[in-house]
């Protein structure tokens, strides 16, 4: 079962930390403990600096999963900005060029139990889920 839980533009810097506030908040309700809520946090400051940085503008989407026993927060990063042209080489730790806490999108892979990413000229999709330990 999937659940929209709510949706976050991102079109200014400010709504980088919005969007971690809210993606920890939805964390926190869905009870995951506070090592998986700093977590989560910290992906998506990555995945929406990432949006803020290259696509200018693009959104994240919150959803809840049930998969008894286990309650998933997925988390969708989406916009229509240029695309990544060699995602390969992009998931190969040292590429990232902000070397930020969150070590770009291989970090991101790291912190989140499930990664997929879809990147063409038309823009980048991530998704990425964390599931509630049982
Ligand atoms: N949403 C995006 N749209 C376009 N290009 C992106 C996007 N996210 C990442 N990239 C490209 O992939 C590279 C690697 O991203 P990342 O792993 O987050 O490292 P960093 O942001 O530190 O460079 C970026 O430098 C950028 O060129
Ligand atoms: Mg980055």
């Amino acid at each position: 079962m999937n659940e929209t839980l709510s949706s976050v533009p991102i079109r200014k810097e400010w709504d980088i930390v919005g969007a971690r506030q809210t993606g920890r908040n939805w964390a926190k309700d869905l009870g995951f403990g506070s090592v998986d809520q700093a977590r989560i946090a910290t992906a998506i400051s990555e995945l929406a600096r990432n949006i803020y940085l290259y696509a200018k503008v693009g959104e994240i989407n919150f959803e809840r999963l049930d998969s008894v026993p286990s309650i998933g927060l997925k988390i969708t990063a989406r916009d229509q900005g240029p695309g990544i042209k060699e995602v390969s080489k992009v998931m190969k730790d040292g590429y990232s060029t902000s070397g930020g806490l969150g070590a770009g999108l291989p970090g991101v892979k790291r912190l989140m139990d499930e990664f997929d990413i879809e990147s063409t000229d038309a823009g980048t999709v991530v998704t990425v889920i964390k599931w509630t330990r049982i």
